[in-house]
């Protein structure tokens, strides 16, 4: 049974973060890892794209407690319990699609976003990364840590299994369901690509999560 993706993550909040750590492979080592690519300059701002509970916030508070930190979410629970985990640090929290949310332009040092962009397709995705490229200071960049997908193939055939399951609930188009339906990496790196970033690099890959740094 396919659930809005916001609900789905706020009803499971309270194993949220055991189960990031404990089921995902390497989840211990991809989140200081993440946050460890991102600028330690006092004051620097950085921008999360589905930052959840903030597990990557957890290390990047620690390396830099001064930086000014964005996060946006669908969850309003995720949000909540992310607000209560850092008071006294510089974080905003934006309830609302990155979809929709204006980012500005020429704000942010960098952006991240960790296992939350696996449900998006590239053609969702091309115009919600180059509203990210401007949103970047020149020289800025975005760190990308998600779940992909091993083969063209295996890509196809989550995105096909989405849509059978939509046709068979009759859910319509234009609501966001949680269901994974990675990307390959060479696809997501197209996919920035073609929205206008310089450069993508792949940094590191732990089973299916690998790391991306896409630069403005
Ligand atoms: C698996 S959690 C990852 C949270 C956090 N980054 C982490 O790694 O612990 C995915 C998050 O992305 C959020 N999300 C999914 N689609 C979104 C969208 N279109 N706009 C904003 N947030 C979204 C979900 O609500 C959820 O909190």
């Amino acid at each position: 049974m396919l659930e809005k993706m916001g609900e789905f993550f706020d009803s499971r909040l309270d194993i949220y973060d055991e189960h990031q750590l404990t089921c995902i492979e390497a989840a211990r080592e991809f989140y200081p890892f993440t946050a460890g690519l991102l600028p330690r300059g006092a004051g620097c701002r950085v921008l999360d794209l589905g930052c959840g509970t903030g597990l990557e916030l957890e290390s990047y508070f620690t390396l830099n407690p001064d930086a000014r930190v964005t996060g946006i979410d669908l969850a309003p629970g995720m949000l909540a319990a992310l607000g209560e985990k850092f008071p006294g640090h510089d974080l905003e929290l934006v309830c609302g699609s990155y979809f929709d949310v204006p980012f500005g332009e020429g704000l942010f040092d960098a952006a991240v976003s960790v296992e939350s962009l696996h449900h998006f397709t590239q053609a969702e995705k091309v115009p919600l990364y180059a509203k990210l490229q401007r949103a970047l200071r020149p020289g800025g960049y975005f760190v990308l840590t998600d779940y992909f997908a091993a083969t063209p193939d295996v890509e196809r055939r989550r995105r096909e299994e989405l849509a059978r399951l939509k046709r068979k609930q009759g859910l319509a188009e234009g609501t966001f369901y949680h269901y994974d339906t990675p990307l390959t990496v060479d696809h997501e790196a197209e996919a920035l690509e073609a929205a206008g970033f310089a450069r993508v690099e792949k940094l590191r890959a732990w089973g299916d999560t690998a790391t991306l740094r896409a630069w403005a």
